[in-house]
């Protein structure tokens, strides 16, 4: 099996992230057939289309980085029941200009977290609605509602046994997912 590249994207910006957390206990639980990267999103600005004809180079570095990619995983918070504004920022800089998206093809991940109950489920559904438009097959099961997460970790390390083991299942399924939808 080939190695595929995949950007995993962190809705969150928060130091102490509970996300950027599950983002790299995924990392380090996926197979070697994923080489995954953190893909920053902070430093762009708010899209303006104004902007386009010169777009600022954290746009155009942005693109052409998401672009050499093999699929991409969404990890994210919901905020008041949808996808961070931040991360709304990054999946309207990276689908513009009109008709050269980076994201067009690539397979999706996505995996909503939140100390609450309810596990992201709105942002997680608000976001799988823009990757029908962007035109990303999005991988349907398993779900990745990851709820309660304030007391799943000790610093860093997950240490909630079956939360691992159900994100070990997720990271396998999605490596097959995206060597299905590969190029
Ligand atoms: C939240 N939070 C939140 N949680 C949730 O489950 N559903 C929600 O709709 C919201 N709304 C919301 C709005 C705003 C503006 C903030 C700042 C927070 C709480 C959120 O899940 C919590 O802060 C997480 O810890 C954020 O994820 P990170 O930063 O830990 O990855």
């Amino acid at each position: 099996m080939a190695t595929r590249k995949i950007a995993v994207i962190v809705g969150s910006l928060r130091q102490q992230s509970f996300n950027r957390k599950v983002a790299r206990t995924l990392m380090l639980l996926a197979g070697p057939e994923l080489d995954m990267e953190i893909v920053e999103i902070g430093q762009l600005p708010l899209y303006n289309e104004d902007d386009d004809a010169t777009p600022p180079a954290s746009y155009t570095e942005f693109r052409e980085r998401i672009k050499g990619y093999d699929g991409v995983l969404f990890v994210t918070p919901e905020y008041n029941r949808s996808v961070p504004g931040a991360l709304k920022n990054a999946i309207d800089v990276g689908s513009r200009p009109y008709g050269h998206s980076a994201w067009s093809g690539k397979p999706a991940g996505v995996v909503t977290v939140s100390p609450g109950v309810i596990g992201g489920f709105g942002a997680n559904h608000h976001l799988r609605q823009m990757l029908v438009f962007l035109n990303m097959p999005a991988m349907a099961q398993p779900e990745a509602y990851i709820g309660g997460v304030a007391k799943m970790f000790e610093g860093d390390n997950l240490t909630n046994e079956s939360t691992k083991a159900f994100l070990h299942s997720f990271i396998d399924a999605f490596a097959a997912w995206v060597e299905r939808h590969a190029d």
